[in-house]
């Protein structure tokens, strides 16, 4: 397992353990929203090695990436992330199931996908193997034929007309109890999100290598909307730091 300290605000007298990573990072209350969102990046920014984004994360960034998980309601991506980088269902391993039972949580999180053209596959193990019905979140423009497919297999949740209203969104997932929001992207998502004002926080690796190239940030969009954070804590691993920022 990957060393991790914290070295600010008060530097730890040894490595975390991963009671302490869940102690840093669970800040959420039950029932009010908080829109977390974890990304790696490299130190150039980009968002993508070889357009995934596995070639940036190392096994520190994929601790706390298991972590987040264990302490969120829901798990929100956009569907390019869910179709580039494979996701299967959302399943979190034993040890982090018996934490969550343990503090009040479902013993899975929820996942909840984010798709305008909803060109999602239902028989993938996505829907098919998900221990706990995934929510699919899209606009009033989508295509009633691919709607009442993902019905089979999903809540198919309206909130926007072309793209879905992150606002919205959040709102409907506070009403189902899912208000410990973790976004794990993508940077269309994630932009939309920025747009919308509707991110608390911001967990960022950052992996120590330099990309160069046309790689995407971990924004996307047209809409520049300025949003100040202040930096929560630090956290190295080696060469790799984990910065945790929260909105001002
Ligand atoms: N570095 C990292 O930590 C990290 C994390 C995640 C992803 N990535 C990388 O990012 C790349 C994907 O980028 P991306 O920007 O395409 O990811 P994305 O935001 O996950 O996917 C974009 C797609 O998600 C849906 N979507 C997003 N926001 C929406 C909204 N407000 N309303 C309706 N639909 C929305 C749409 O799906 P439909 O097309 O189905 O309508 C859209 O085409 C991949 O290369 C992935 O590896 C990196």
């Amino acid at each position: 397992m990957s060393e991790i300290t914290r070295v600010w605000p008060t530097p730890a007298a040894g490595p975390a353990t991963d009671d302490d990573l869940a102690d840093w990072y669970d800040e959420q209350t039950a029932g009010e929203a908080w829109t977390r969102v974890n990304f790696v990046a490299s130190l150039d920014g980009a968002a993508t090695h070889q357009g995934r984004s596995a070639g940036l994360s190392d096994d520190a960034d994929h601790r706390v990436f298991d972590i987040l998980r264990r302490l969120c309601d829901v798990v929100v991506v956009g569907a390019g992330t869910v179709r580039i980088e494979g996701y299967g269902a959302m399943r979190v391993d034993a040890a982090s199931a018996r934490w969550r039972t343990e503090h009040g949580r479902h013993a899975q999180p929820t996942f909840a996908l984010v798709s305008a053209t909803l060109n999602l596959d239902p028989e993938s193990p996505v829907f098919a193997d998900a221990p706990v019905r995934p929510i699919v979140f899209t606009g009033a423009a989508a295509a009633a034929d691919r709607r009442r497919a993902l019905e089979a297999v999903a809540d198919v949740v309206t909130c926007g007309d072309a793209l879905v209203d992150t606002r919205a969104m959040i709102t409907e997932l506070v009403a189902r109890g899912l208000g410990r929001i973790h976004c794990e992207g993508g940077p269309h998502l994630f932009g939309a999100l920025v747009a919308d004002g509707t991110v608390d926080e911001l967990c960022l690796t950052l992996s120590p290598q330099l990309e160069g190239g046309t790689a995407k940030r971990i924004t996307d969009g047209s809409q520049a909307a300025p949003l100040g954070m202040r930096l929560a804590h630090v956290l190295a691993s080696a060469d790799t730091l984990l910065l945790r920022y929260l909105r001002e």
